[in-house]
């Protein structure tokens, strides 16, 4: 995502009531943030939010979380939460390497990825969203029968994401290299700002389910 610098966008995320810039230590404490006992589902790298902002409007018996690493992209889902005032949504502002100081054993039911950056270098591997040691941290932190659902039109990272989901233990539930042509699998598919994009310019969107 190419980064335009937004003013104050920090000091606006330290100051807004939907925006967490602190989150270590919130381990347990989410059902305490909503009020209530509902599952949590989470985004990583959401990005502007279009995303976890349609899916909390449609679903107000669901919780969810969007994590975002940078303040001048969340700016702009912060903006429009302002606006909604959805009371199932929250954002994040940190890197998700460090999830599991935010999230703890079983606290989270779904965990979305969609378009994740890619670090196309090998030595960078490890820092891909969906790379076995992401895995490992999903492991800790999401139910038993949670699931993680994962979006791009980057097919050289699906096919290293299809392998780090065997590599890891878990379970091919879904896979398609066409999601828009797959009736089944395409109903009921929020698109992602990312989504819309690239499929605008004709490249097919894959998509895989994991599971333990
Ligand atoms: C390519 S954009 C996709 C945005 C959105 N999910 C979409 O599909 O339109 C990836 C986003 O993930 C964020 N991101 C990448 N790595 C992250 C990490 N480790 N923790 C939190 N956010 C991250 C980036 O800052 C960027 O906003």
């Amino acid at each position: 995502m190419r980064l335009r610098n937004v003013p104050g966008a920090r000091e606006v995320m330290v100051e807004n009531e939907y925006v967490f810039t602190e989150p270590e230590g919130m381990c347990g404490t989410w059902k305490e943030v909503f009020g209530n006992d509902n599952p949590i589902h989470i985004e990583i790298g959401m990005g502007k939010g279009t995303f976890i902002t349609t899916l909390a409007g449609m679903n107000p018996d669901i919780n969810y979380v969007g994590i975002e690493k940078y303040s001048s992209v969340l700016l702009r889902a912060v903006e429009k939460q302002d606006e909604l005032q959805l009371p199932n949504l929250r954002f994040i502002r940190m890197d998700a390497e460090n999830i599991n100081e935010v999230f703890g054993v079983d606290e989270v039911d779904r965990i979305y990825l969609n378009f994740s950056d890619p670090w196309p270098k090998d030595r960078h591997a490890k820092r891909r969203l969906t790379s076995r040691q992401f895995f490992a941290r999903y492991d800790k932190m999401l139910k038993k029968e949670g699931r993680v659902e994962f979006k791009t039109d980057n097919r050289v990272l699906f096919d290293f994401s299809v392998e780090e989901v065997k590599e890891a233990g878990w379970n091919l539930v879904e896979c398609t290299y066409d999601l828009h042509s797959d009736e089944r699998l395409n109903e009921g598919n929020v698109m992602t700002e990312y989504e819309k994009k690239f499929s605008d310019m004709g490249n097919p969107i894959c998509k895989l389910i994991a599971d333990r």
